[in-house]
């Protein structure tokens, strides 16, 4: 067996070597090879984990049918109050991908007769992952085992941890994610396939760490099959995630200000789990920390090897506390809550705006947190592809939609407790393989507000002229325009005219407050403090 991985190993070695040569031959004189991802140096952390064995290990059936074709995690073990609602929905970032059934706020309609989409740009997250380095389930499992070596006895509920170990990777896919984003591919080709000019190749950007750029390969294998080279040129850039090296410096201290809040919500919504918790432990000394471990690993055992027995010491109730964990995690590192959440995103608008108007980026050096190199060459900035696809991570995503200014996201999260009608969701919005598609739709006259479900229906405003659209779909569901823009007027259908959206562009860089977020003298104010992506 490991002769065998070894000589895989080194194949592998070779092919990618001559891989390698047969790119670096292909570069030009004048251009730097920008479309080589091999030998990459930048994957960051890469550990792999386990192999599963869920027909072995699975406990199932628990009494529902539950069989659904290729859908390999098991997810339908009994959670105390749930009644039928699914807890995999409440994991916030750590959910596996799923479109939010109850949506932004508005329904999808179909075009009209003679509208068409010209262009979609895509900001696509990566699949199902390991936990990160800096997760600290490693070293929670290795205390459990060493408590263990040294006696405890863990009882009831706990009683699986006497002969469990943690047997996870790193960071990298595990296979689910690799489905995630194959099935995206696919989702995405039926529909927005037409837009693929297949005379050219597209510029596809993504970065060096591993998961990242094997979700861009498991996406254009799903978007293009498995000749996806003859059709796509990935652009893979370094990624700050394993350099740690942020363009927008205090980003790294709004990252360090979600500490205080994340304490004192875990200590409030895992007291009374964690009494209980404590009581089943004998001489291990259980704390919030261990309760908060513990249900992490349901997540992630179940992405990695199929099942986890955690899951279950967990009530419904306790699973909308950690997606409220999730929510204030991510509004106040990346979105409205966070002090650089608008100039964080503020690049990838800047790169759309460029897009959508045909030209480079032009913004003066440090109010812009796009790379001026990249993003003013027609080769790894081109502006004539109909489909953009870039592949990201969670928190940019969330600051993208923060740099936009859709405000609909911006509600304030006590730390007592989710408010009424909560519209910013971190699993609604950024689960495991989530995306944002932008449509740009272009239609013969003015589409009226008042949408028909018919598809016959005309739908026009009579006697107006050609006008453009653009239209935000999150994970498949809309987000309605003017949720966030009073210029938008009110519709069905959630779309904005183009040119309004444009025109409400330009003020929000500005309110992004780039230069003075990123590099400026101030200094973290409490949790709750800031409420409008910019520092206060
Ligand atoms: C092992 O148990 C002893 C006695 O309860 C305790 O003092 C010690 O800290 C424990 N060590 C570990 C690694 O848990
Ligand atoms: C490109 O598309 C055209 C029209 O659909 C088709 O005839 C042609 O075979 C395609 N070429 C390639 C290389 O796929
Ligand atoms: C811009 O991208 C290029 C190519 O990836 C890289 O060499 C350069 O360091 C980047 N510049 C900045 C300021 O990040
Ligand atoms: C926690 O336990 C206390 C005391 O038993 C009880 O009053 C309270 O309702 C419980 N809270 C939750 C969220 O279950
Ligand atoms: C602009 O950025 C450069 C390096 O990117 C930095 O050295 C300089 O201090 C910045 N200037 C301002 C005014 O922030
Ligand atoms: C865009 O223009 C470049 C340079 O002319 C060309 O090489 C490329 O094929 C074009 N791409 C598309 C999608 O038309
Ligand atoms: C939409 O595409 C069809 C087919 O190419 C074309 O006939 C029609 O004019 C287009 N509509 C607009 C508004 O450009
Ligand atoms: C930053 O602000 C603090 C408090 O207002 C002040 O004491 C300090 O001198 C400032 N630092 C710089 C470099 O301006």
């Amino acid at each position: 067996m490991g002769e065998l991985k070894a000589a895989v190993v080194a194949s592998l070695a070779i092919a990618s070597v001559a891989q390698a040569d047969a790119v670096h031959a292909r570069a030009s004189k004048t251009q730097p090879n920008w479309f080589q991802t091999s030998p990459d140096n930048y994957a960051g952390t890469i550990e792999t984990g386990a192999a599963p064995f869920l027909a072995q290990t699975n406990p199932a059936p628990f009494g529902q049918a539950t069989y659904v074709p290729n859908a390999p995690l098991e997810t339908s073990e009994p959670i105390q109050g749930a009644n039928g609602r699914n807890i995999f929905h409440l994991m916030g970032d750590q959910s596996p991908y799923f479109s939010p059934q109850e949506g932004f706020g508005v329904d999808e309609y179909p075009l009209p007769k003679g509208v068409n989409i010209t262009h979609m740009h895509m900001l696509q997250r990566h699949g199902s992952r390991y936990p990160s380095s800096s997760e600290g389930l490693s070293s929670w499992g290795a205390g459990i085992a060493s408590a263990i070596k040294n006696g405890t006895v863990f009882k009831g509920g706990l009683d699986f941890l006497n002969d469990w170990t943690y047997n996870l990777g790193e960071e990298i896919l595990v296979p689910i994610g690799r489905q995630e984003l194959f099935d995206s591919g696919i989702l995405n080709y039926y529909n927005y396939g037409h837009l693929y000019d297949n005379s050219s190749k597209i510029v596809v950007r993504t970065t060096l760490q591993s998961r990242m750029l094997e979700s861009c390969e498991n996406f254009l294998a799903g978007f293009f099959g498995l000749n996806w080279r003859d059709h796509a040129n990935i652009l893979a850039t370094v990624d700050s995630a394993v350099t740690g090296d942020y363009a927008c410096t205090k980003e790294l201290e709004s990252l360090e200000s979600i500490e205080t809040p994340v304490g004192t919500w875990i200590e409030t919504y895992l007291k009374n789990r964690t009494a209980h918790l404590r009581t089943l432990t004998g001489s291990y000394d259980w704390t919030f920390t261990d309760t908060y471990h513990a249900q992490s690993l349901c997540p992630y055992e179940t992405i990695s090897v199929g099942y986890s027995p955690f899951c279950e010491l967990f009530s419904y109730e306790d699973w909308e506390g950690y997606e409220y964990l999730m929510d204030i995690e991510f509004a106040a590192m990346s979105g409205f809550l966070s002090a650089t959440g608008r100039a964080q995103g503020k690049y990838w608008v800047e790169e759309f705006l460029a897009r959508v108007e045909g030209h480079f980026v032009t913004a003066p050096a440090n109010q812009t947190g796009c790379n001026m190199t990249l993003d003013t060459n027609p080769v790894t900035f081109p502006l004539n592809q109909s489909l953009y696809l870039e592949f990201t991570h969670d928190a940019n995503i969330v600051s993208v939609l923060t740099a936009f200014g859709l405000t609909q996201f911006s509600d304030y999260l006590p730390l007592t407790g989710p408010p009424k009608n909560q519209q910013f969701s971190a699993s609604k919005l950024v689960p495991f393989a989530g995306r944002l598609n932008i449509e740009i739709i272009k239609a013969p006259h003015k589409v009226t507000t008042k949408r028909s479900k018919k598809t016959k229906t005309a739908d026009y405003v009579s006697g107006s002229g050609e006008t453009y659209y653009v239209h935000f779909i999150q994970n498949q569901r809309t987000i309605p325009l003017h949720a966030s823009f009073e210029a938008c007027e009110y519709r069905d259908d959630g779309w904005c005219e183009l040119s309004t959206f444009l025109e409400v562009q330009k003020k929000t860089l500005v309110e992004a407050e780039y230069s003075y977020a990123c590099f400026g003298n101030w200094t973290a104010k409490n949790y709750g403090a800031v409420r409008n992506g910019v520092p206060v």
